[in-house]
């Protein structure tokens, strides 16, 4: 009898263990036998403009500097990067590059013109970073140059000559006097921007005249295997893709790309807030805005599959990211602002939705590497600062050309002020020697999160383990001369048990898994 009802007892409990197992909202199917798409490692690229401090007094210290450079690159930040595989730089803007004339920036440095920077700040820039420096950065750090030429105020000959310059093999007078600036053998760069934001500071084109512009432009600037990328309208104009898609459409060997900007930014552009000193208000707008771009992006790309059917043209999302006030006391040009764990956390949902849109998103770009908007380092004379999105670029680098594998996810609600998103974002991928990786973040800064996994059409994996950024605070951030507060740490709060994973997300983090 004691038997009977021990085992009764243990049937209903099982049952309600498992009901309860069921109730949980949160679960994600990994199709891990579905792949056919890689996550082009271009997504975890960067923007680098004549903006502020991330040029000079960022990667250009010059030669003469008593901080530790390599021919004027500061060797810090070049150490730092090196770390987070930056893939390809965008350079010189940005709305800068549509002001930019490319010849002021070669040659003996004493002899460069100035230029100033009516974009931003109206500073004076003596041009010492130019061509050659820029391409030089680009091969210490093994990074794809992406070139953006002037559209706005320049000329189809500079275009065209820059282009000669940096990739002809054949004598003429741009590569001799590339030859004569000190480089032999071109540079061969492939990806090229004609203009940007050609609706706004790029010139306020309506988007036919700047398609007919952008035919024009990309028809002269010659090359075999160039990738050449078409301005995109402002996030939410669909309009402009349309028009540029159907326009190009019988001219698909001038473009291969077309470019999608989105900033996040709460409560909106004037005033914003800060980087630093919010409360949950702040972090939930910040999380909103941002889930937005998975809607953007669909609705960019069923324009694109519309006229260009067989994915010809990539959708390069080359500017993204945060942007908040200046920190208090810095000139309202130079847009440097600090970085918390808050943008930690909302970057991995921007790359999770780029990650997940990788079979028409090929290209992404941060907005910007150094001392600028969501910046992955800071400096200050000769100190340096690695950001919460540094990390979170280091810790999400296993995705870089790795297979996307198709997922599912069911979510709670975060809910706050009667407003609802998702709790969990998540993307996977499998790498070349079969690891998979399981990036997942939790964005209710209030509640930890179980999440379970079904990984389908997986062999046994013998070893797991796990990485994970959090802190104490939202709105902890790293400080110069102070320890490091956000960074990543090792993670085992998870289980797999029969192809199921099942992972504790502490409340306002992000995790990757990794099965080998
Ligand atoms: O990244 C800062 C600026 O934002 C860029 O110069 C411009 O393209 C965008 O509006």
């Amino acid at each position: 009898m004691f038997k009977l009802k021990y085992y009764f007892f243990l049937i209903v409990f099982s049952m309600l263990t498992l009901q309860a197992a069921d109730k949980n909202e949160n679960k994600i199917i990994i199709n891990a036998d579905l792949g056919t798409v890689k996550i082009n490692k271009n997504i975890y690229g960067h923007f680098a403009e004549h903006l502020g401090r991330c040029i000079y007094e960022g990667f250009w210290v010059g030669e003469d500097s008593p901080i530790p450079n390599t021919r004027g690159l500061r060797n810090d930040i070049i150490e730092a990067l090196k770390d987070i595989n930056p893939p390809v730089i965008r350079w010189p803007g940005g709305c800068f590059a549509d002001t930019y004339h490319w010849m002021d920036g070669i040659g003996p440095r004493e002899k460069r013109p100035s230029i100033i920077n009516t974009n931003w700040g109206g500073v004076t820039e003596d041009n010492s970073f130019g061509t050659h420096e820029f391409l030089d950065l680009c091969e210490i750090l093994g990074a794809e140059p992406y070139i953006c030429v002037n559209v706005g105020s320049g000329t189809l000959k500079e275009a065209s000559d820059w282009v000669e310059y940096v990739n002809s093999n054949n004598d003429s007078p741009m590569t001799r006097l590339r030859k004569e600036n000190g480089r032999e053998k071109p540079w061969n760069v492939k990806y090229w921007a004609v203009g940007n934001e050609s609706w706004g500071c790029g010139g306020n084109m309506e988007p036919a005249y700047y398609a007919d512009n952008f035919k024009r432009y990309s028809t002269f600037m010659h090359g075999r295997d160039l990738f050449k990328v078409a301005s995109g309208g402002t996030d939410a104009d669909y309009d402009w893709t349309e028009t540029v898609m159907k326009k190009t459409q019988k001219f698909g060997h001038l473009i291969q790309g077309y470019s999608f900007h989105y900033y996040s930014v709460y409560p909106g552009w004037n005033p914003k807030s800060s980087a630093t000193e919010f409360k949950e208000d702040g972090w939930f707008g910040m999380m909103e805005t941002t889930f937005v771009v998975d809607d953007r992006l669909k609705k960019h790309i069923a324009l694109m599959d519309e006229y260009d059917p067989t994915n010809k043209i990539g959708l390069i999302a080359d500017e993204w990211g945060s942007w908040y006030e200046v920190e208090p006391g810095t000139n309202p040009g130079f847009l440097y602002q600090q970085n918390t764990l808050r943008d930690a956390v909302m970057g991995a949902i921007y790359l999770n939705i780029f990650n997940n849109n990788a079979e028409r998103v090929k290209m992404a770009n941060i907005a910007q590497t150094v001392n600028v908007l969501q910046a992955m380092i800071l400096t200050k004379a000769e100190q340096l600062v690695k950001t919460p999105t540094f990390y979170l670029f280091k810790m999400y680098k296993v995705h870089q050309d790795a297979t996307m594998l198709p997922l599912t996810i069911e979510s709670e609600d975060y809910e706050y002020n009667g407003k609802k998103i998702p709790s969990i974002t998540s993307s996977a991928s499998q790498t070349n020697n079969g690891d998979i990786n399981i990036s997942l973040a939790n964005v209710n800064p209030n509640k930890d999160i179980i999440v379970d996994i079904d990984l389908r059409g997986i062999a046994n994996f013998a070893n797991v383990k796990g990485e994970i950024i959090t802190s104490e605070k939202m709105n902890d951030y790293n400080d110069f001369g102070k320890p490091e507060k956000v960074n990543i740490k090792s993670f085992s709060n998870f289980k797999l048990e029969n192809k199921k994973l099942t992972v504790t997300l502490p409340s306002k983090s992000v995790v990757t898994i990794n099965l080998k």
